[in-house]
């Protein structure tokens, strides 16, 4: 792999997300990040077997927008600590108070492709909704699966193409797919051509 400069790209993909937000109108800004609780519904199964183990799962959401799928996956499970859960994101945005004030451990100006290595390990469940098309997944989902737990999953939904480039990087670090035919169908999105994943690292 080439010589990579986590800095260097971190600061050119937070100028970018900049551009973005500036341009964008209140109504516009909430369409970037997106405000999507679905990768909770993904996560939500994964999290309750934990629980019921009776272990406190640890989740990582990569990316959060303005971390509507960290709150629905606290409101929906009640057993989940919100000092278990950590949410990255490019820029600090308002919301983010709110999800720090829940107890949520909020990292800001950290990209998929260079994780902190306190993450190493760490998580049951990493979740990443509609982030994999900003990266680049030759490396993000490498440092995505270090920080997996045995056994753990990363989950999420991104664009058709953008998740076969996942799995397919998935598959050479021996992931497997997580996810039921049944499961896959009920989230089909035509109109966006958004496709869930989930895959568990060996
Ligand atoms: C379309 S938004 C999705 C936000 C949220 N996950 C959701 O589904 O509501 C894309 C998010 O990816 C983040 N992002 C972009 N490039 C990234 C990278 N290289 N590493 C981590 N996050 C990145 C952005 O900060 C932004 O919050």
């Amino acid at each position: 792999m080439n010589e990579f400069d986590a800095s260097s790209y971190l600061a050119a993909v937070v100028e970018r997300e900049q551009t973005l937000l500036q341009a964008a109108d209140e109504r516009g800004r909430h369409v970037y990040c997106l405000s999507r609780a679905w990768a909770a519904e993904l996560a939500g199964p994964e999290v309750a077997e934990i629980l019921e183990e009776g272990r406190q799962p640890r989740v990582l959401e990569v990316g959060c927008g303005v971390g509507k799928a960290v709150e629905a996956l606290l409101d929906s499970n009640p057993g989940l600590q919100s000092s278990s859960v950590v949410a990255t994101a490019l820029n600090r945005l308002d919301e983010h108070a709110a999800l720090e004030q829940r107890g949520v451990d909020v990292r800001i100006g950290v990209i998929a492709e260079s994780l902190p290595s306190d993450f190493r390990g760490q998580f049951d469940v990493v979740m990443a909704s509609v982030v994999m098309q900003w990266t680049e997944p030759d490396r993000a989902v490498p440092e995505l699966y270090e920080a997996l737990s045995p056994n753990g999953v990363l989950l999420g939904f991104d664009t058709r193409p953008d998740v076969a480039r996942v799995e397919r990087v998935a598959a050479a670090l021996g992931m497997v797919n997580a996810l039921s035919d049944e499961v896959k169908a009920q989230w089909e999105m035509p109109d966006t051509n958004m496709v869930p994943f989930a895959l568990r690292k060996g």
